[in-house]
C-alpha cells in the first residue's frame, strides 16, 4: 500500500528519498513527505497529492542533511491531506516516524497518550508511534541508543495490527531505526551509504545487496553499519542476499507505460519463469521441492489461495491440477479462507499465490494453515517476500519486477508455473505420461505463440477506440476460458473504470442476460473445441439483443456475425488463458488509453495491498 524510503550516507538524502519515492509511487499516491536530519533536528515537509506536488514544495530546498526517511500514502485513517501525510512527528517535534501497515488499537492508544497530555493532530493511526515512542523514552533513565531502541520495543509491543516503521530521532544523529511486522521492508546495503524501502526496485539503481528484516526484528542503519537486534534486544548478524534483477527490468524505457511493456515482455518473462524446469523428454526439475511420492499419495485435498488477479491464475491451475494429478483442488479467495475456518488437516496441501509476496491476506491464509499442520508452497515474484519466508517451500515466478499496479506478466508467468507444478506432481505420482510430454511441449512453445499475438496488436487498438465510451461490458467463456473472462474483465474494470462483470457462459441465462440490450459489448473467449458450441450459442443469444461482440479464440468459428475476431495460435486448452489473456489485456490498455487515464496508477489502488 503505501511506499517507504530511507537513506543514510555522505550525499544528500533528498534527492536519493524523492527517486525512491517515484519509483515506489505505484504502491500509493495519495501524499507524500520526507524528513530529514539538519544540524538543527528533523525537519519535515509533506505535500497532498503525487511525489511531483511534493517537489514543487518551496520548503523542500532547505532540506541538507544526509540522512532522512520518505514516504507516499496509500489513504487509509483520514483523508489525503497535508496533516495526514507522513512523516508523523511527536509533540515534541524530536522523533519522525513513516509507517506502513495499520495500528489496528490506534484508537485506545489515542486516548491513553490523551491522558497522558499528548495532542493529536491528525486522523491517522500513525500519529500514535512517535508519540509513544516519545512516551517511553521519556520514562526511561537513560538516553543512549539501547535506551532508545527499548522505547521502540515498549512501543511496537502495544501495537496491534502490521507495520513496517522508520524513525528519526534528534539524540542519535548519525542513525536510522527501523522495525516491521507483517509489512513489507527491505535494506539496502550500499558503500559508505545504506538504505530502506518497502520493495526492491525503488533502490535497485543504488544497489543489489539487500537485507530481508524478519517479523519483529529490529534494525539500526548508520553510513557505514547495519546493526541487527532481536526482540529481546539482543545483536544478531544477518546475511546479505544479493538480487540479480537487471535494472532496466525496472525502467519504462521507450515504451509509454510500464503496463504494455509488461505486456510485451511476457515472451520473455515465461521463458525466464519456465528456466531449466522443463525440457522435452526429461522429468520436470523443481529443485526447490522436497516432495515424495508417498507424501503426494496422502494428499487428499489442494487448497489454492490468493487474490485478485493471482487468485484467478490459481482458477486455472485448479483445473490443471485436477485433470493431471487426479487430486481435489479448491481454490479460495485469501481473505475469505483465513476466516471461514477450512477444512485443514496433515493432508492438506496449501498452495499460496501473491507476485508481491506482501499481501496481507495471503500471508495470514498462509499462517492459518501452517499453525493446522499442513504443508505450505508460495508462488511468489519477489525473492526473499513474506509469503516465502513463511511458507515451507517457494517457488519464484522470475517474471522481473512488475511495476503497473495492474498485473499482467505475473499473472501469465504464475499459470507457467503452476502447470509445471501440476506436472511435476503428476511425473512423481506415475500419471499417464503421454499428456504429460505433450504439454511441456505446449509449455515451451508458449513465448513465440505470445509473439505472434502482438501481430493482432493495431486490430485490438482499433476496437478499444470503438467501445472505450461504454458504461457496461461483459465478459463470457465456458471452462478454462471462463477464469480468463474473470481477468479480462477484472483488468478492464482496474484501469478503464468501465464497469465490467465475467460470467460463465451457460450462466447468462440464468439471469445476467437481461443485462443486454441493444448496442452493449460483449467478449466472448472460445479455446477449448469441446465447448466452443455451446459459448456459440451463447453469443448468438446476445448478439440477437443487440450487442457487439469481441471474440478472442483459436477455434475457426464458421460464418457467425461478430465484431471483432481476434485469432490466437493453438496450445492445449489447459494453458491457453496465457495466450487468451493477451488480447485481454491489451483491450483494457488501450481503452484506458483513449479515455486519458492514469493506465500504471489507476485511481484508488495500490500495487501490493500489505493491510486487510
Ligand atoms: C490486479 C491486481 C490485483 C493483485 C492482488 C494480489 O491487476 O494486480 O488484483 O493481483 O492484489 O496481489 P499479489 O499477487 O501481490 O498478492
Amino acid at each position: 500500500m503505501c511506499g517507504i524510503i530511507g537513506y543514510v550516507g555522505d550525499r544528500k538524502a533528498k534527492p536519493i528519498l524523492i527517486n525512491g519515492l517515484l519509483r515506489l509511487e505505484y504502491r500509493g499516491y495519495d501524499s507524500a513527505g520526507i524528513a530529514t536530519m539538519e544540524n538543527s533536528g528533523i525537519k519535515c515537509v509533506k505535500n497532498k497529492g503525487r511525489v511531483a506536488e511534493l517537489e514543487n514544495c518551496e520548503e523542500i530546498n532547505i532540506l541538507e542533511g544526509t540522512i532522512g526517511i520518505g514516504h507516499t500514502r496509500w489513504a487509509t485513517h483520514g483523508k489525503p491531506s497535508i496533516e495526514n501525510s507522513h512523516p508523523h512527528l511527536d509533540n515534541k517535534r524530536t522523533t519522525a516516524v513513516v509507517h506502513n501497515g495499520i495500528i489496528e488499537n490506534y484508537v485506545e492508544l489515542r486516548n491513553f497518550l490523551t491522558n497522558n497530555g499528548y495532542e493529536f493532530f491528525s486522523q491517522t493511526d500513525t500519529e500514535v508511534i512517535p508519540n509513544l515512542i516519545n512516551y517511553f523514552y521519556n520514562k526511561n533513565e537513560g538516553k543512549s541508543k539501547i535506551d532508545f531502541l527499548r522505547a521502540i520495543k515498549s512501543t511496537v509491543e502495544k501495537l496491534k495490527g502490521s507495520f513496517a516503521i522508520e524513525i528519526l530521532n534528534n539524540d542519535f544523529k548519525d542513525e536510522m531505526f527501523v522495525v516491521r511486522k507483517d509489512s513489507p521492508m527491505v535494506i539496502g546495503k550500499g558503500v559508505n551509504e545504506n538504505y530502506i524501502s518497502s520493495d526492491i526496485p525503488a533502490i535497485l539503481s543504488f544497489t543489489k545487496d539487500f537485507y530481508f528484516l524478519n517479523d519483529l526484528e529490529f534494525a539500526v542503519l548508520s553510513k557505514d553499519n547495519v546493526e541487527f537486534y532481536d526482540i529481546n534486544l539482543e545483536r544478531f548478524d544477518k546475511q546479505v542476499k544479493n538480487i540479480d534483477w537487471d535494472m532496466s527490468s525496472s525502467e519504462k524505457g521507450d515504451y509509454d507505460d510500464f503496463m504494455l511493456k509488461e505486456i510485451f515482455e511476457q515472451p520473455k518473462s515465461i521463458r525466464e519463469t519456465i528456466g531449466a524446469r522443463v525440457s522435452k523428454n526429461n522429468m520436470i526439475q523443481i529443485d526447490e521441492l522436497e516432495i515424495t511420492k508417498e507424501y503426494l499419495q496422502s494428499v487428499d485435498r489442494i487448497y489454492i489461495v490468493a487474490c485478485g488477479t493471482a487468485m484467478n491464475a490459481g482458477m486455472t491451475a485448479k483445473k490443471i491440477l485436477e485433470h493431471f494429478c487426479k487430486i481435489q483442488t479448491e481454490i479460495d479467495i485469501a481473505s475469505e479462507f483465513r476466516y471461514r475456518d477450512p477444512l485443514i488437516t496433515e493432508k492438506t496441501l496449501c498452495i499460496y499465490i501473491s507476485q508481491s509476496g506482501e499481501t496481507a491476506d495471503t500471508i495470514a491464509a498462509l499462517k492459518l494453515a501452517k499453525e493446522k499442520g499442513a504443508k505450505t508452497i508460495a508462488i511468489s515474484n519477489v525473492i526473499g517476500s513474506s509469503l516465502v519466508r513463511e511458507a515451507d517451500f517457494a517457488l519464484y515466478t522470475h517474471a522481473g519486477p512488475e511495476i503497473a499496479v495492474a498485473s499482467t506478466k505475473a499473472y501469465t508467468s504464475q499459470i507457467v508455473l503452476l502447470a509445471i507444478l501440476a506436472l511435476y506432481f503428476a511425473e512423481i505420482l506415475g500419471c499417464e505420461s503421454e499428456e504429460i510430454e505433450k504439454l511441456k511441449e505446449e509449455i515451451l512453445s508458449l513465448p513465440s505463440k505470445i509473439e505472434e499475438i502482438f501481430d493482432n496488436t493495431e486490430q485490438i487498438r482499433k476496437f478499444a477506440k470503438i467501445i472505450s465510451n461504454e458504461k457496461d461490458v461483459f465478459f463470457i467463456g465456458r471452462g478454462i476460458d471462463y477464469t480468463v473472462a474473470l481477468e479480462g474483465s477484472l483488468k478492464l474494470k482496474e484501469i478503464s473504470y468501465i464497469h465490467s462483470e465475467a460470467y460463465s457462459a451457460g450462466e447468462l441465462k440464468h439471469g445476467p442476460i437481461a443485462l443486454i440490450e441493444n448496442g452493449i459489448t460483449i467478449v466472448g473467449i472460445m479455446t477449448d473445441s469441446n465447448l466452443v458450441q455451446k459459448t456459440i450459442s451463447n453469443l448468438q443469444e446476445v448478439v440477437t439483443r443487440g450487442a457487439k461482440t469481441f471474440i478472442v479464440t483459436n477455434q475457426n468459428l464458421g460464418n457467425f456475425n461478430f465484431d471483432e475476431v481476434v485469432k490466437i495460435p493453438e496450445i492445449s486448452s489447459y494453458i491457453s488463458p496465457i495466450l487468451s489473456v493477451v488480447p485481454l489485456q491489451l483491450l483494457a490498455y488501450y481503452i484506458s488509453k483513449e479515455k486519458g487515464l492514469d493506465v500504471d496508477k489507476p485511481r484508488n489502488l495500490a500495487k501490493s495491498v500489505t493491510v486487510e
